[in-house]
C-alpha cells in the first residue's frame, strides 16, 4: 500500500524540478535533426515528424518506436544524451545533489501522440511515478521532438494538487475513468518547444488527453537519478547507467569456446515466486543472440542461500556463466566480489543479461562495485 504522506512531503520536492521549463542550445543538441534522421533509417520517406500518423499503420509505429528506443542505447546517442544531461543538471540547475554521482536510464522512453491515439487504445492515462515503479528522487528531462502544444501535449498539476488526489484516489479506490477525469480538470497543458525541456518529479501526476490537434507530437524522456533513492525494481546497471558508460558487452570478448551454461538462483528476491524456468528459457534465446551455445543450463540448490553449486561452476576452469542479473544472487555483495575474483583467477567468464556486462577482469568488478554500491547504499 502507497504511503501517500510520507511520498509528499516537501522536504522531497526539489524546487528544481518542480515543474520547470528550461532552453538548451539546438545547435549543441539537434535532437529533431537526429530523431528524423533515425527515423527514416527505417522509414525513408518521412520528412515531417508531425505528419508521421498519414504515412505509417499503428503497427508501423510500434516497429518505429523499438527502433528508435534501440537508436537511443546506440554509442551515439548515449554519448551526446549523457553530455545533454550534465549540462541540464551541472550548468543549468547548479544541482549540488548531482556532483558526479548519478546514475541516467539505460533506454530513454520514446513518445509518439498521434492525433485521436484514444480511439486505438493509445492513450498515456495520468499517473505519478509512484505507479510505474519510481522513487520521487527521480528526476524527469522531457524533451520534445516535435512542438508539444494543446492537446498534443503532457498534462501536469502541482504537487499539493497531486498530494491530495493521489490522497482521494488511494483512499477512495478510484477507477481508471475517474482518475483521468478528475486530473483531467485540475491539470494544465505544458507549453514546450523544439529547444526547450521540461524538468519534473515522479511525485507531479501527469499524462495525455485525446490528442486533437490534428498533429503528432514525439518527445523523448530521461530519468536520472542520485544516490538517495529507493530504487525498488528499477535497479542500478539494468534500468540506468553510469554516465560515460555504455556498450559494456561487446561480443568480440566473449569466449566461445569455453564450457558456457546458463545458471539462475531461485533463493532471492530477484527471482522470488517468478517461475525461474521461464527466466532461463529467455537467457537461452539470449545465448543465440550472442552466438553463445550452452552446454547446459543450472539452478542453486533450493534453500541453500550459500550458493554450492555457484561455487563448484566458478573452480572449474575454462568455465562461461550466463547469469539473469548481478541482483541474482543470495550471498553478500563481499561474498559475491570473492566469487568475481575467483572466476577470473579460473580463466571463467560471466556474463549478466538484465545489466548487458561481461565479468572477464578486475576492472569489470569495479563498475558492479558502483551498481551495488547505489542500490544497496
Ligand atoms: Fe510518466
Amino acid at each position: 500500500m502507497l504511503d501517500v504522506n510520507s511520498k509528499y512531503k516537501l522536504d522531497n520536492l526539489d524546487p528544481k524540478w518542480d515543474n520547470k521549463k528550461i532552453k538548451y542550445d539546438l545547435l549543441h543538441y539537434n535532437w529533431p535533426a537526429k530523431f528524423l534522421e533515425a527515423t527514416r533509417e527505417k522509414f525513408p520517406n518521412i520528412t515531417d515528424l508531425t505528419e508521421i500518423h498519414t504515412q505509417l499503420s499503428v503497427n508501423d509505429l510500434v516497429t518505429l518506436r523499438k527502433h528508435l528506443e534501440a537508436y537511443t542505447r546506440s554509442a551515439e546517442f548515449s554519448a551526446e544524451v549523457d553530455k545533454f544531461v550534465h549540462d541540464v543538471v551541472s550548468v543549468e540547475l547548479e544541482d549540488t545533489r548531482y556532483p558526479d554521482e548519478y546514475l541516467v536510464q539505460y533506454t530513454a522512453g520514446l513518445r509518439i501522440v498521434v492525433p485521436d491515439q484514444q480511439a486505438k487504445n493509445r492513450l498515456l492515462n495520468f499517473h505519478t511515478g509512484y505507479w510505474t515503479g519510481y522513487d520521487n528522487g527521480t528526476n524527469t528531462i522531457w524533451t520534445p521532438i516535435t512542438d508539444a502544444y494543446d492537446t498534443n501535449t503532457m498534462y501536469v498539476t502541482d504537487w499539493d494538487t497531486s498530494h491530495s488526489l493521489m490522497k482521494r484516489i488511494h483512499d477512495e479506490r478510484w477507477p481508471m475513468e475517474k482518475i483521468q477525469s478528475e486530473c483531467e480538470k485540475v491539470s494544465w497543458p505544458v507549453d514546450v518547444k523544439v529547444g526547450e525541456s521540461y524538468l519534473f518529479n515522479q511525485g507531479h501526476l501527469h499524462g495525455n488527453v485525446n490528442n486533437e490537434t490534428g498533429k503528432t507530437r514525439m518527445s523523448f524522456d530521461v530519468r536520472i537519478a542520485h544516490r538517495d533513492i529507493d530504487f525498488g525494481r528499477r535497479r542500478p546497471g539494468s534500468f540506468y547507467r553510469i554516465p560515460n558508460q555504455y556498450n559494456m558487452l561487446q561480443k568480440e570478448k566473449i569466449d566461445k569456446d569455453k564450457n558456457w551454461l546458463v545458471f539462475v538462483s531461485p533463493n532471492d528476491e530477484y527471482i522470488n515466486m517468478a517461475p525461474y524456468f521461464m527466466i532461463r528459457e529467455y537467457l537461452l534465446n539470449w545465448c543465440e543472440t550472442l552466438g553463445i551455445k550452452p552446454n547446459e543450463w543450472s539452478n542453486e540448490y533450493h534453500e541453500c542461500q550459500w550458493m554450492p553449486k555457484l561455487f563448484d561452476f566458478v573452480s572449474r576452469k575454462n568455465t562461461g556463466i550466463v547469469f539473469p542479473s548481478i541482483y541474482n544472487f543470495s550471498i553478500t555483495p563481499d561474498e559475491r566480489y570473492s566469487l568475481f575474483e575467483q572466476a577470473i583467477e579460473n580463466h571463467c567468464q560471466l556474463i549478466f543479461c538484465d545489466e548487458n556486462l561481461i565479468v572477464n577482469k578486475k576492472e569489470d568488478i569495479e563498475i558492479i562495485k558502483k551498481y551495488y554500491d547505489f542500490y544497496y547504499n
